[in-house]
C-alpha cells in the first residue's frame, strides 16, 4: 500500500538522514514548520500541565481548602515537596490559580484552555510526542527528582535520546543549518553538545576533505556517534568526552555549532567564550534553541517545568541576553537570525 504524505516534512523525514539536499523552499517550510511546531506545543503543555493538576489533586485542595502555598503539600502529602511547590509557582505565573490579598490559594475559574486542530502540513508530530514522554515522567518527580523511571538522564538513557535526536524537527534544523552555511567537502565544524546524530550528519557534508570535531559530556550518545560515523573515519574525526566548560580547543574552525544544547550549560559566558575563540575570523557560530526567551510567545515556564525533570538543565536564554554576552566579552560581531530559535553570529 502506498502512503501519500500531503506534507513536505513527513517526505523528508522518509528519505535518508543525510543524502537528502534541501531546496530553498524546503527551508523556508522548516523554518516555519520548527516555529509553529514549538507554539503548537506551547499550547498542548498547558493543556497537559492543567490536567496533571487535577489529577494529582492539586486543584481540588486549593478549591476546598484556600491553603498558603506552602500548606498544600501538607493536604496532599507527596515525597517530593520540591517539585509540588514548583507546580504550585509555575501554575501562578500561567494565571491558574492566584494567591488573593491573604496570601491563600484560589482558583482562577475565568482561565481558559483552548485546544485546536493544529496546522498539519507545518506540524512536527514526532517532537510533540518527545515532549508527551516528558510530560508522562512528572508522576514519578512527584515522588523524587531522582526517580528511576525519569528517563531523561543524557548518559544512563543514551538509547532513548538518540531517538529523540532523530524526530524530524531535530532533522530539519540540521538540514537548513547544512542548506544555510552551504556546507561543503573541505570545511571545519566544532559540533558542541554533538549528541549521537548530528555527527554522521555533518561528517557527510564535508569529508572527505573536511574536519569534525564533536564534543559532548555523554560517553554513551558518543559511543553510538562513534558506530555511525567509523566508515567516514579518515582521522579526521574527532569525539571528545568531556564538558564543553572544560573543552580546549587548539583549532580554529569555519563553523560551530550548537544545536539544543546552550539551555544545558552551566556557564553562557564560557560556553560562548570558547565557541567564539575557535572560530577563524569570517567563521560563523550557529545557535539553535526551541525559542529564545524575547523572540516567541509561548508558556516559557512550562519548557522549563518539564525540563527541569533532567537534571542536566540550567535554563534558556534570551538573544539580548546571548548578544549582550559577547559585547561584554570585546567580540566584534555580525549577527542574524533565522526562525524564533536558530541565531546566527559571525565573527568579524
Ligand atoms: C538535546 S541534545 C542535542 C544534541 C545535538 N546537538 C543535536 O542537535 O542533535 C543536548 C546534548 O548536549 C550534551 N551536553 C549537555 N551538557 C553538556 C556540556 N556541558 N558539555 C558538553 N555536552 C553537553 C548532551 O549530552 C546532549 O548530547
Amino acid at each position: 500500500m502506498e502512503i501519500n504524505f500531503n506534507h513536505g516534512i513527513q517526505n523528508i523525514v522518509g528519505r535518508s538522514n543525510y543524502e537528502y539536499e534541501y531546496k530553498i523552499d524546503d527551508m523556508n517550510h522548516a523554518l516555519k514548520s520548527m516555529d509553529y511546531t514549538i507554539k503548537y506545543l506551547s499550547n498542548e503543555l498547558l493543556v497537559a500541565f492543567f490536567k496533571q493538576g487535577m489529577d494529582f489533586g492539586i486543584y481540588g485542595v486549593i478549591d476546598k481548602y484556600k491553603p498558603k502555598p506552602n500548606k498544600v503539600n501538607s493536604l496532599l502529602g507527596y515525597p517530593n515537596n520540591d517539585f509540588l511547590n514548583d507546580y504550585i509557582i509555575t501554575a501562578i505565573k500561567l494565571g491558574i490559580i492566584y494567591q488573593n490579598e491573604d496570601g491563600n490559594l484560589e482558583l482562577n475559574r475565568d482561565k481558559k484552555i483552548i485546544i485546536k486542530h493544529p496546522e498539519y502540513d507545518k506540524f512536527m508530530e514526532d517532537y510533540i510526542i518527545n515532549y508527551d514522554h516528558m510530560t508522562k515522567l512528572s508522576k514519578y518527580a512527584l515522588i523524587g527528582y531522582n526517580h528511576p523511571k525519569i528517563l531523561l538522564n543524557f548518559i544512563e538513557d543514551a538509547d532513548i535520546w538518540d531517538i529523540i535526536l532523530n524526530t524530524s524537527y531535530l532533522k530539519s534544523c540540521r538540514n537548513v543549518i547544512a542548506k544555510y552555511l552551504n556546507l561543503r567537502n573541505g570545511d571545519y565544524i566544532l559540533d558542541v553538545g554533538c549528541g549521537s546524530r548530528s555527527p554522521e550528519f555533518y561528517i557527510s557534508k564535508i569529508f572527505p576533505k573536511g574536519k569534525y570535531t564533536g564534543i559532548d559530556i555523554s560517553k554513551n550518545l558518543l559511543k553510538i556517534a562513534e558506530i555511525r560515523t567509523k566508515r567516514w573515519d579518515n582521522g579526521s574525526i574527532s569525539l571528545k568526552h568531556m564538558d564543553f566548560c572544560n573543552a580546549m580547543i587548539k583549532n580554529k574552525y569555519d563553523y560551530v555549532i550548537c544545536t539544543y544544547t546552550l539551555k544545558y550549560s552551566p556557564s553562557l559566558k564560557i560556553f560562548l567564550k570558547k565557541m567564539m575563540n575557535a572560530l577563524h575570523s569570517g567563521g560563523k557560530l550557529i545557535i539553535a534553541e526551541e525559542f529564545f526567551k524575547d523572540t516567541s510567545n509561548i508558556n516559557i515556564e512550562l519548557f522549563e517545568f518539564y525540563n527541569r525533570l533532567n537534571k542536566f538543565f540550567k535554563n534558556y536564554h534570551s538573544k539580548k541576553e546571548i548578544l549582550d554576552t559577547l559585547e561584554s566579552m570585546g567580540y566584534d560581531i555580525k549577527h542574524t537570525s533565522l526562525s524564533d530559535g536558530i541565531l546566527v553570529i559571525e565573527k568579524i
